[in-house]
C-alpha cells in the first residue's frame, strides 16, 4: 500500500522529524548513563590516544619534495645496496606485507641471522626514536644503518655506497633533482635523508581513526567493549597517543620479569641499571598484521601476545572472552595500505638504461 501525503502532512513529519533528531540526545541521556553495559568510553579515555593521525609525517607538509621522496622509494627497493645484491629494505619489511617478513629474526646477507624481531616500517617516522631500544634518532639517521651492518645489507663503507651510486646516471640524475641546490648531491646522509623521507609517507588510516573521528559503527561492539578494557585495565599507560605507542621507553616485565632476559634493550647502550629489560613501546598500528611479537619474537599469536602484557606488565590474568575483546580492538588498528604510494618503481637503470660499463660490473663480493 502506498501511503499519499499532502504537502501540509509532510511539513508537520518533517517538523517532527526535527525535533525528534534535535532531542535524541538528551532523551537518550539518561538511559546512556544508567546503563552498566554501555561500552562508549568516556571522551576522556579517547583523548588519551593523542591527535588524530596525520596524512604525512613530514615535520613541514609544506616543505614536501616530490622527487626526493621518489629517490627515497627507489632506494627503498634497491637491491644493489646490498653486498650480495640480493637484499633491500624492502626483504626485511614489505611494504605489501604492512612492512614486516613475519620472521622470528630476519635473514640477512648470506641468510645471517639478526637479533631481533623486525618492526614495522609503517607510522614508524613519529616515533621518539627508531629500533627496539631506540638507538637511532630518526628515519634519516636509522636508514643509514642496515646499508652497513654485516648481519643486514652488508655493504662495506659509505664510500662504497656513494660510489655504487656515482657510477650509475640515472641515480646521478634522480639525485641532482633531489637535492637542486647541491653542488655534489650523492653522499650517504643524503641518501639516509632520501629514504627516510619516503617513509614519511609510510601511514595507515584504520577503522579506530574513523571511530575517533565520530563514525560509531566504524567499530564493532566486541571491539568497542576491547577499547574500553584497554583504557580500564592500563595498557593505555603505556600504548598511548595517536600511534598506541612509540612515544616512551618502558621496562619490559614491570610486574612479572619477562621470560627471556638475554637482551637487555636500553642497558646495552647505556649501562644503565635503570634500563635494564627498557624497551620503546612498540605502536599498535597494524598490530594484527605484524606478528611474531616483542623484540624477541616470543609470542606468535596476538592471543598470547596480549596475555603476556597483561600478565607481566600489569600482573593481570586475563579471561578468555577479555582477551578476544583485546584482539577485537586491536584489530581496529589494521588500516589501509597506500598501495599507490608503495609502487614498486621500475629501477632507475630501466628508466634511463646505464652503459653497462657504468655500472660496476664487478660484483660487490671481490670487495672482500
Ligand atoms: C636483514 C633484515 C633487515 C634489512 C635489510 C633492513 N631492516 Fe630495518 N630492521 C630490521 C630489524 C631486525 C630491526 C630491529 C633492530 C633493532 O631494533 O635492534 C629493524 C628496524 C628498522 C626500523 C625501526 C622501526 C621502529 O619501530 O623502531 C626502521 C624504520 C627500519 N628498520 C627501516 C629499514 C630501512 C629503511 C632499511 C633499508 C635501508 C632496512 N630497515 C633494512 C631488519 C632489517
Ligand atoms: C608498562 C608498560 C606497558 C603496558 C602497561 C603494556 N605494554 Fe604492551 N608493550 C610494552 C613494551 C615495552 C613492549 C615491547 C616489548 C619488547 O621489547 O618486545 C610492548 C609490546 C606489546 C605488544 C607487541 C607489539 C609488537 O609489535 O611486537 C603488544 C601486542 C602489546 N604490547 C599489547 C599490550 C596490551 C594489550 C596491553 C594491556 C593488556 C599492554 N601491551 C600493556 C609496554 C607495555
Amino acid at each position: 500500500m502506498t501511503v499519499i501525503l499532502n504537502c501540509w502532512q509532510k511539513a508537520v513529519l518533517i517538523v517532527l522529524l526535527a525535533i525528534a533528531l534535535i532531542l535524541s540526545p538528551i532523551l537518550c541521556l539518561p538511559s546512556a548513563t544508567a546503563q552498566p553495559t554501555n561500552t562508549q568510553p568516556a571522551i576522556d579515555d579517547l583523548s588519551l590516544f593523542g591527535q588524530a593521525l596525520p596524512k604525512n609525517f613530514f615535520p613541514k607538509p609544506e616543505t614536501i619534495n616530490p622527487a626526493l621522496i621518489d629517490l627515497g622509494r627507489d632506494l627503498y627497493y634497491e637491491k644493489r645496496l646490498s653486498k650480495h645484491e640480493d637484499i633491500s629494505c624492502n626483504s626485511c619489511h614489505p611494504l605489501t606485507q604492512y612492512g614486516v617478513d613475519h620472521q622470528p629474526r630476519s635473514l640477512g646477507d648470506r641468510s645471517q641471522l639478526g637479533g631481533r624481531n623486525a618492526p614495522t616500517v609503517y607510522n614508524a617516522a613519529p616515533h621518539i626514536a627508531q629500533f627496539w631500544d631506540g638507538r637511532a634518532a630518526d628515519v634519516e639517521e636509522q636508514a643509514k644503518g642496515p646499508i652497513l651492518n654485516p648481519v643486514e645489507m652488508a655493504m662495506p663503507s659509505p664510500e662504497t655506497v656513494v660510489e655504487l651510486l656515482k657510477s650509475n646516471p640515472a641515480y646521478v640524475a634522480a639525485f641532482q633533482q633531489a637535492f637542486p641546490n647541491e653542488a655534489d648531491p650523492i653522499t650517504y646522509d643524503n641518501l639516509g635523508k632520501a629514504i627516510g623521507a619516503f617513509e614519511r609517507g609510510l601511514v595507515t588510516p584504520a577503522p579506530f581513526d574513523a571511530y575517533r573521528a565520530g563514525d560509531d559503527a566504524a567499530l564493532t561492539e566486541q571491539q568497542k567493549r576491547g577499547l574500553q578494557l584497554f583504557t580500564s585495565i592500563g595498557c593505555i599507560g603505556c600504548h598511548n597517543g595517536t600511534y598506541l605507542g612509540g612515544q616512551s621507553y618502558q621496562k619490559l616485565g614491570l610486574v612479572e620479569p619477562w621470560p627471556n632476559q638475554i637482551d637487555r634493550g636500553r642497558y646495552q647502550l647505556t649501562q644503565k641499571d635503570t634500563d635494564r629489560m627498557v624497551f620503546k613501546v612498540p605502536s599498535l598500528r597494524n598490530v594484527a598484521k605484524t606478528y611474531p611479537y616483542f623484540h624477541d619474537a616470543s609470542a606468535t599469536t596476538l592471543y598470547e601476545a596480549i596475555r603476556l602484557m597483561a600478565r607481566h606488565q600489569l600482573g593481570r590474568e586475563l579471561t578468555a572472552a577479555q582477551t578476544e575483546d583485546l584482539v577485537a580492538f586491536l584489530e581496529s588498528l589494521t588500516g589501509d595500505l597506500p598501495l599507490a604510494y608503495i609502487q614498486e618503481p621500475t629501477s632507475p637503470d630501466k628508466v634511463a638504461p646505464p652503459k653497462a660499463q657504468d655500472w660496476p660490473k664487478r660484483s660487490l663480493t671481490t670487495l672482500e
